[in-house]
Formats: structure tokens, C-alpha cells, sequence
């Protein structure tokens, strides 16, 4: 499997390189590139930040769990990359020099990464694009000041923007996802990597050797939004950044619950397949589209089949997917912007949910018409709560029906406890998430951002 892709504006072309070797190791282990750093190395701290240039534009990626045939065609800046070639300093550089922003030569490189690519592409949401980017001295305040500063400063023309090379055709990297499938029925036990941001951690923190990899990233058809007037079609490997995007002006309230997903550079590489073919019990995305009534299409060979998404999910781990099948898409009904979505995490961005709450409900004059609610953080699985909905389907929205729905909660769910969360603590939050929707119903202003001191 080779590969080809731009480096700071060099090509760069790799014959049968190790399908797991991280782009952070090979840039400081083969290039010598060493002002990308290695904090954590499994996609929390920001500080291997790298700029990555594919047809559709730049992004911010961690490189610490980015495999190298995953950059196939594309073009890579790193923080050495940045500067001009007679050293005049990238704008954000000379900012945060202006600015004392640079603190420790352990994460500033990577904040500044992320700053020129926010910079480039116009993104002035400094509290989102730099929520993957960890200080640990608490010294945030000349950074937001330095990217501030710099916002106004054209985009440098020396600044990565060459031909991308034409990615080099491989085995190992369908082009399509009627590729894919022919792959996968001559190898229906291969490792699928899409965003690598679950399977980068089993190579980076559980050492595993990954039995015959197969990567998506150049599956074109599988990136497609398609919207339909009744429907929302959306491809396997859509990123979750994309889909934050292009839901906002759907279900707004599931977009502000992608935008805690992660981090920018997370975002980037995570897609909506991988998010639920893994299966999580604490994945995000799956409760809020369980709730929306999503359903699922799954490909193996020829056959498709398809089914209601929450069917999936069979037990802790365990997913209808047999072997050489894959996701091919989500479908959401397009509905009306009744979503509410809770998640609860020990810290607001950057973290993983404890419990997430999604709650579909129709209320018409007053009655509660139809209700469709999911948790992630429950169960084994992400799941509806299906007596909870029962006791308010057909009742007026009142505190009183509220009030007597939540020993349903137990009927539903019993928790686990585990280091996140305790399980009367889980239970306890998924009925005061109902209090809350309630609260927010009645008119209350319960979000964070909009409660003013
Ligand atoms: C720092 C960090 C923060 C995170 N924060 C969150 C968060 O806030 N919320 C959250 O829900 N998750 C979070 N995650 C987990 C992860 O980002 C998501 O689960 C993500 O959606 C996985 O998508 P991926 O494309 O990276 O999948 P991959 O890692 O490439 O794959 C995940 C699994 O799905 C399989 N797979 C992928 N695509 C397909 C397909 N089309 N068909 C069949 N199988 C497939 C793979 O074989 C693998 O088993 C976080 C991860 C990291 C590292
Ligand atoms: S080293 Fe921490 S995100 Fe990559
Ligand atoms: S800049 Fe490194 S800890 Fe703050």
C-alpha cells in the first residue's frame, strides 16, 4: 500500500509504509519534525496539531492518531510549516509572541496550529476551535487575546496552497462504497478505519495489531448530506463536524450537542458510522438520533437491508452487523425542531458523557402527543425509555405528569456504576434531564451559556 501526500509543501511518497504508523511518529521519529509534540497520544490535549489540506479545505486533525495512509492525496502543515521561508513568523506566531500567549513549549505549538487554521478558514469561535487544545497553566487569556489579534491579518500567501498530489490507488483503500463492499467479501473480518478516533487508541494505548486494515477515507460517495423534503440522508463517513454543520438549521439542539463532541480536531476525523457501528453505550450521537427516529442502512456485498437505528444495538458491544457488512448511511426524518439534548460530563467540552439524554416530544394543546426519549450512559446500550414515554404520551405536559413519570425511570434503566458516574447518580440526572425539559418547556432558561449572572 503506497501512499503520496504534500508535507510543509514537499512531496512526500511512502512505499508500503506500516498501515498503522501514526503521522505524529513518523513526523518526529522519520522526519526530524519534532515541534509537533506528543502529550497524551490519544486525541485529548491538542498539542500534535496539525494542519490537513484535502479537496474540501483545511482542518485541524491530531496527528497522534492519524494513520499515515489516511493522508493519501492530501497536503500536511506542521508548526514548522507555518513560518514564512526567510522566517518572517505565520501571524498568530507573531501574536502570540506580542501577546505572551506562548507559555510552554509543550502545547503551544499545537495551539498555534490550531489558530492558523481557524485563521485560515475565517472561524472566529476561539472558545470552540481551541477546546482541544489543553493548557495546564491556565494561561488561556493571552492566548484568546493573541488569536484576537491576529484575526484581522490577511492569510499568508506563502501558506501551503500547492496541488494536491493524486492519491496513489491501493488495495487497502476503496474508492467507493461499491469497492468497499467487493473488499469486504473477499475479507469479511478486516478492521474498518474511518476517523481513527476509536480505533487510534487501540493501536496507541492497547498496543493492538490491527488484523487486515481497510481504510475509507477515500470512499467519495459515503461523505454525502443528501436532503430531501421529508428526509436527511447522511453518508457513513460524514464527519461530525460536518454533520454539526449541516444540522443546524435542522435540529439546532443536536448541533450544540456536536459541537461538545470532542473537540475541533476530534470532530474532524470522527464520523457518524464509526460513532455508531462502535457501538458505544456512551456514544453521542446515537440517543439524539434513536430519538428522531432514525434508521439505519447496512450494506454487505449486494444486499442492503435496513432498520430502525435503536434495533441495532443488541447488548453491551454487541450490534446487528454481520461479518463483511457495513454502515452505509443514517436517515433522519425530517421533522419539526423539537430535539432537546442533554449531556452531562465532568468537564463542558472535551469529554466523554456520564449520562446523555435526548427527548423527542410533541406537545399540541397542551397534550403530550407523541414522545420519543434515549439515553446513552443507561444501559449496556444506547436506548429509548420506553415506560418514561409511556406515562407521558396522551397526558397534558404538566409538572404533575412529570412528576409521576420519573419512577419510570427505573423501570427503564438500571444504571452501572463506574468511574464517571455512580448509578444513583445516572438515575437521578436522567430524571431531573425530564424536570428540565419541563423547565425549558414552561419557558425557563436552563442552558449554561444563557443564564446570565
Ligand atoms: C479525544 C476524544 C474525544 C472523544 N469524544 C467523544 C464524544 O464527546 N462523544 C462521542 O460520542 N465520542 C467521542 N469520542 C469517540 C469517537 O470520536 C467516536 O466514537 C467517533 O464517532 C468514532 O468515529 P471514527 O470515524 O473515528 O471511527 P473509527 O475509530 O475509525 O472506527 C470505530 C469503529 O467503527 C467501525 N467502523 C467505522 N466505520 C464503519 C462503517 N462505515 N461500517 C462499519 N463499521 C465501521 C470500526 O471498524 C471501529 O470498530 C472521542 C474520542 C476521542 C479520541
Ligand atoms: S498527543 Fe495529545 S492529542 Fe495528540
Ligand atoms: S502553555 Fe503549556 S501548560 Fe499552558
Amino acid at each position: 500500500m503506497d501512499i503520496t501526500f504534500l508535507l510543509n509543501g514537499e512531496t512526500v511518497t511512502l512505499r508500503d509504509p506500516a498501515p498503522t504508523e501514526t503521522l505524529l511518529d513518523h513526523l518526529r521519529e522519520k522526519r526530524g519534525l519534532t515541534g509537533t509534540k506528543e502529550g497524551c497520544n490519544e486525541g485529548d490535549c491538542g498539542a500534535c496539531t496539525v494542519m490537513v489540506r484535502d479537496r474540501d479545505g483545511p482542518r485541524a486533525l491530531n496527528a497522534c492518531i492519524l494513520f499515515l495512509p489516511q493522508l493519501d492525496g492530501m497536503s500536511v502543515t506542521t508548526v514548522e510549516g507555518l513560518a514564512a521561508p526567510d522566517g518572517t513568523p505565520h501571524p498568530v506566531q507573531q501574536a502570540m509572541v506580542d501577546h505572551h500567549g506562548s507559555q510552554c513549549g509543550f502545547c503551544t505549538p499545537g495551539f498555534v496550529v490550531s489558530m492558523a487554521t481557524a485563521h485560515r478558514t475565517g472561524d472566529a469561535d476561539d472558545d470552540t476551535t481551541l477546546a482541544g487544545n489543553l493548557c495546564r497553566c491556565t494561561g488561556y487569556a493571552p492566548i484568546a487575546r493573541a488569536a484576537e489579534a491576529a484575526r484581522s491579518a490577511p492569510v499568508p500567501d506563502w501558506l501551503d496552497t500547492g496541488t494536491l498530489p493524486d492519491p496513489v490507488a491501493s488495495d487497502r483503500m476503496p474508492r467507493s462504497s461499491d469497492d468497499l463492499a467487493r473488499l469486504l467479501e473477499q475479507t469479511p473480518d478486516a478492521t474498518l478505519i474511518a476517523g481513527a478516533t476509536d480505533v487510534g487508541l487501540w493501536v496507541t494505548k492497547d498496543l493492538t495489531t490491527l488484523s487486515d486494515p481497510i481504510f475509507l477515507a477515500a470512499c467519495a460517495d459515503l461523505k454525502e448530506i443528501e436532503v430531501t423534503d421529508t428526509t436527511i440522508r447522511v453518508g457513513a463517513m460524514v464527519t461530525i463536524e460536518r454533520l454539526m454543520i449541516a444540522l443546524r438549521d435542522h435540529q439546532p439542539d443536536l448541533a450544540e450537542l456536536l459541537r461538545r463532541f470532542g473537540s475541533t480536531q476530534v470532530r474532524n476525523a470522527a464520523t457518524i458510522g464509526g460513532n455508531i457501528a462502535n457501538g458505544s453505550p456512551i456514544g453521542d450521537a446515537p440517543p439524539a438520533l434513536i430519538a428522531l427516529g432514525a434508521t439505519l442502512h447496512l450494506r454487505q456485498g449486494d444486499t442492503r437491508r435496513e432498520m430502525p437505528l435503536e434495533d441495532f444495538f443488541l447488548d453491551y458491544r454487541k450490534q446487528d452487523r454481520r461479518a463483511g457488512e457495513f454502515v452505509e448511511a443514517v436517515t433522519l426524518p425530517r421533522q419539526p425542531a423539537t430535539l432537546r439534548c442533554y449531556k452531562l460530563s465532568k468537564r463542558r467540552d472535551q469529554d466523554i458523557s456520564a449520562v446523555c439524554g435526548a427527548f423527542n416530544l410533541v406537545v399540541e394543546d397542551g397534550t403530550v402527543t407523541r414522545a420519543r426519549i434515549a439515553f446513552g450512559g443507561m444501559a449496556g446500550t444506547p436506548k429509548r425509555a420506553r415506560a418514561v414515554e409511556a406515562c407521558l404520551t396522551g397526558q397534558p405536559y404538566t409538572e404533575a405528569t412529570v412528576t409521576a413519570a420519573l419512577p419510570a425511570f427505573a423501570e427503564d434503566f438500571t444504571p452501572l456504576s463506574d468511574m464517571r458516574a455512580s448509578a444513583d447518580y445516572r438515575l437521578k440526572t436522567a430524571q431531573n434531564m425530564l424536570l428540565r425539559h419541563f423547565a425549558e418547556h414552561s419557558g425557563a432558561r436552563t442552558r449554561i451559556a444563557e443564564v446570565a449572572p
